[in-house]
């Protein structure tokens, strides 16, 4: 197969180039924003791409002819979205709509859509994929758009929701863990909402469930998540208890006291045994994923196997 994945310089898109380069023999081509890249290993190509500019996705994809788009290029910045609205859209709607219209001309390609626990209100959860979304934040509306238009396109679509989703990249945007390790590695105390609600995500583990979902051809929604169901505040503690810190360190707070830009679902737990019994396989929960974290990041190994050029061969 051909995949193409677009955001690749982002934590999951670096985890879905790892995942099929050391899964598959599929050929790869790597594709983000950026001029230039930071992979050097040969079994990735990587082109330039900004997902907004129509002529330049229809030119690389018709000239390309990918058999599997996993497309992760997004305005993550769920702040940033409420704050730039036509941003947002551009990116997370039209950067789509922009990938499908090239698809079409092009026999059996597939698209993998990433969207978010930010499509429900939180209020009525725990969600499965036939839930009704009713998204608070804009960031929320431009995913759940996201969806309507890779499943009503004539396109083979697969969306795919997760959250909180947390690991170790090459010059990644900071996620919640890594955030909080950082205010603990400060050593003052510091405090986290106990009133935001979801199931953590390693981001290599979703990697390697989008991977399971494509090799199955599966098709339509699917929550892709960590089992595991966990307040903000309490998921703070465990990071601080396995990284070895001392959880006493952080206090709980509300939402409404940080006074965050945009509103966020209350709870947004998901059910995720539709994903589990189509690809036979589970996600970390929120101990193991936080294990195998503090493993990677004390053997040094999550960014060598993207920037060495001995791997893979
Ligand atoms: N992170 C979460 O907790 C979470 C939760 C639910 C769903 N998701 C979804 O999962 C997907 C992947 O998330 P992530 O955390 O891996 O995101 P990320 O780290 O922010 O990666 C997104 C990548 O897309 C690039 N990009 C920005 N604008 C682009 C454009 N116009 N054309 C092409 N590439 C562009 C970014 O480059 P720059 O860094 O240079 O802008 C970045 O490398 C997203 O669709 C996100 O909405 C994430």
């Amino acid at each position: 197969m051909r995949v193409m994945i677009t955001g690749a310089h982002g934590l999951l898109g670096q985890k879905l180039a790892l995942a099929f380069a050391r899964e598959t023999g599929d050929e790869l081509l790597l594709t983000d924003i950026a001029p230039r890249t930071f992979f050097i290993n040969k079994r990735f190509d990587y082109q330039q791409l900004d997902i907004t500019q129509l002529s330049d996705v229809k030119s690389l994809v018709s000239a390309y002819r990918p058999d599997v788009i996993v497309n992760t290029a997004a305005m993550t910045d769920v702040d940033g979205c409420e704050e730039d609205k036509l941003a947002a859209w551009r990116l997370n709607v039209d950067g789509l709509k922009n990938l499908i219209i090239p698809a079409r001309r092009i026999d059996n390609c597939r698209i993998v859509q990433l969207s978010s626990d930010y499509v429900f209100n939180g209020r009525t959860g725990p969600y499965d994929e036939s839930s009704r979304p009713n998204p608070v934040s804009y960031y929320g509306k431009s995913k759940l758009a996201s969806e309507n238009a890779m499943l009503e396109s004539p396109v083979g679509g697969i969306v795919v929701r997760t959250q909180v989703l947390y690991g170790a990249g090459y010059e990644v945007r900071q996620n919640f863990v890594a955030w909080v390790l950082a205010q603990l590695e400060k050593g003052a105390p510091f405090r986290v909402v106990d009133d935001q609600r979801g199931n953590p995500t390693l981001a290599d583990d979703l990697a390697y469930g989008i991977l399971k979902l494509v090799e199955r051809g599966a098709g339509g929604v699917f929550h892709v998540s960590g089992p595991e169901s966990i307040d903000r505040f309490s998921f703070a503690q465990k990071i601080a208890e396995i990284f070895g810190f001392d959880p006493g360190m952080i206090s709980p707070t509300s939402s409404a006291e940080i006074g965050q830009a945009a509103n966020r679902p209350p709870d947004s737990t998901f059910i995720t045994l539709k994903f589990e019994a189509a690809c036979n396989e589970r996600l970390s929960d929120v101990t193991r994923g936080l294990e195998r974290l503090r493993q990677q990041l004390r053997d040094g190994a999550t960014h060598t196997d993207l920037l060495s050029d001995s791997r893979f061969f």
